[in-house]
């Protein structure tokens, strides 16, 4: 169970991560003058949906996973630190803003609103998840897939 959750929680952050370009390129390449249709709707909610499955997946992950410890002084170690505080806060302050982006996108009043919207708060949820993965190079016992 644990295994299998953590492999789909590390390779999902593949798709996470294309998805998210596609949608901040799409938006922004259409933000002057560009026509909202089904197709940019399809990839702006694609987007969202699958960062969800990872929240879920990261929540799972976050009760059973040896890297969560809350014992004495665990802000000390930084592969604690990271995984307890750093890691889940920084996620769900990015998701929490793909999802305001998103749903702005939905109710924005013309179309050039609507790519505006997903273009600044998905790109801004981007950087804050590619600043919050475990990237090897980081030493935080993680790998590339
Ligand atoms: C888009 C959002 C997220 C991305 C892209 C992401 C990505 C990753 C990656 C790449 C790893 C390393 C997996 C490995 O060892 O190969 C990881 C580990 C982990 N993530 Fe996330 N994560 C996200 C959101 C979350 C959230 C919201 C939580 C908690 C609620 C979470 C909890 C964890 C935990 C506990 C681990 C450590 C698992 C272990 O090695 O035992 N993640 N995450």
């Amino acid at each position: 169970m644990y295994n299998g959750l953590l492999h789909m929680h590390s390779g999902l952050r593949w798709v996470v991560l294309v998805l998210l370009i596609a949608a901040i390129f799409n938006a922004f390449s259409k933000k002057k003058g560009g026509a909202w249709t089904a197709k940019d709707k399809k990839i702006t909610l694609f987007a969202m949906v699958f960062t969800h499955i990872q929240l879920l997946a990261g929540l799972a992950l976050y009760f059973i996973s040896e890297k969560v410890q809350f014992v004495e002084g665990f802000m000390k170690n930084p592969v604690y630190r990271f995984y307890a505080v750093e890691h889940i806060l920084l996620m769900l302050i990015a998701i929490a803003l793909i999802t305001v982006g998103y749903s702005k996108a939905k109710r924005a009043a013309s179309d050039a609103k609507k790519f505006g919207a997903v273009a600044t708060f998905y790109l801004i949820g981007l950087i804050l998840i590619l600043a919050s993965i475990p990237w090897p190079f980081r030493n935080l016992g993680a790998g590339w897939f």
